[in-house]
């Protein structure tokens, strides 16, 4: 639907998969420049696709946007379970759910609301999702969000350097009480099968071992790390890992399975795990924090503002421009787009020639292989 004709005058606006700081600076330049520059009407979709699915939306005008732009979370909500094309709509008698295409049901409430295009704000999944209203005639525009900085093309999501800050503040605060009580300290951070987060905040605090999912590591180094360091009269490490971390010729550990999510595995406890062993093999004192959803939440850190308020400002762009089926994306710092079919249901992992990995080696950090 690239350079489409038809006239736009109202547009909707969603925020899918889990939440990140930044949704709101989206939701508010959008908004803003919608109505202010282009004349168009705004209507916000609640939770996501989950919104479309239930006809949930309301208009939003420009003072209903004012005041977020530092604020966490997404004024819109979101959900990380909704799937037009495998929605649950009951359960068996087992209590599993019973999923059904329920994409004729979204395509009558986008007609119904007059939405004439869609901006749809999200990770790799919500981009799928996207990309089935596209293929279905509905023109979108695509924003890239996570914390886990995985989205193909791209080479920064929003929201990602305020969880790498945040990450960093939580391993600075274990890295002195490490040091107090001469252990070695375990600090789980999320980022699904993508390490960027644990490497970003690993390398900031200056972790002594990174574990990331790119590279599986090898138990037994981890824990002559930790031992080596104790003769050397470093009484303790900081061990920065990824939840997607596991061992060479091993499995991640799942934390639990979402069934009705388009992505159910849900990771975490690695640091547990890893704990026990590093402890039970070394006999060195040893603990494991998981930060979980503590890296999500929270006000964006002001490049996030401006990365997020860049990002919506060129959507709008190719709204006004109707350059539909796009995401925006940052290469070589410069703005530029993608199709959007390009990103969905894929993953831009740590590449193993990644320059911050040699780095990493170079200043002496194990990175358990
Ligand atoms: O994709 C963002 C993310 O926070 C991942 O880093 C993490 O694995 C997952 O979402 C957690 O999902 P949930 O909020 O469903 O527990």
């Amino acid at each position: 639907m690239s350079g489409d004709s038809a006239q736009i005058s109202r547009i909707g606006i969603l925020t899918g998969g889990g939440d990140c700081p930044g949704l709101n600076a989206v939701i508010r330049v959008v908004t803003k420049a919608a109505i202010l520059k282009l004349g168009l009407e705004v209507v916000g979709i609640e939770d996501g696709f989950l919104g479309l699915i239930r006809n949930r939306m309301r208009p939003l005008e420009t003072r209903d946007v004012s005041n977020i732009l530092t604020v966490g979370g997404t004024i819109l909500g979101t959900t990380n379970k909704a799937d037009p094309t495998r929605f649950a709509t009951s359960h068996d008698q087992d209590g599993n759910p019973v999923f059904e295409d329920v994409t004729q049901r979204v395509l009558e409430h986008v007609r119904e609301r007059r939405l004439d295009a869609i901006i749809c704000i999200g990770g790799d999944g919500t981009m799928s999702g996207t990309a089935n209203l596209i293929s279905h005639g509905i023109p979108c525009i695509g924003v890239p969000k996570t914390i886990d900085n995985d989205l193909m093309h791209t080479e920064i999501t929003f929201g990602f350097s305020t969880a790498v800050q945040t990450a960093t503040e939580c391993l600075d605060r274990i890295h002195s009480t490490a040091s107090s009580h001469h252990r070695v300290m375990l600090v789980e951070l999320m980022g699904r099968n993508a390490g960027w987060l644990t490497l970003h905040a690993g390398l900031a605090s200056g972790a002594d071992v990174i574990l990331i999912p790119e590279l599986p590591y090898d138990i037994e180094l981890v824990c002559k790390t930790c031992q080596e360091r104790s003769k050397r009269g470093k009484r303790f490490t900081l061990v920065a890992v990824s939840e997607g971390a596991r061992p060479q010729g091993g499995q991640q550990v799942v934390d639990k399975i979402v069934h009705d999510s388009p992505d159910p595995v849900r990771l975490g406890g690695v640091s547990v795990v890893l704990a026990e062993q590093i402890a039970a093999l070394t006999r060195l004192e040893t603990r494991a924090t998981i930060l979980g959803h503590v890296q999500r939440g929270g006000a964006p850190i002001a490049f996030d503002r401006v990365l997020a308020t860049m990002f919506g400002h060129q959507a709008l762009q190719l709204l006004a421009a109707r350059t539909f089926n796009q995401m925006v994306v940052m290469r070589a710092g410069r703005l530029g787009t993608v199709p959007l079919e390009s990103v969905a249901n894929q993953q831009r992992t740590v590449a193993l020639d990644d320059p911050l990995l040699a780095m990493a080696r170079d200043v002496g950090t194990c990175l358990g292989d």
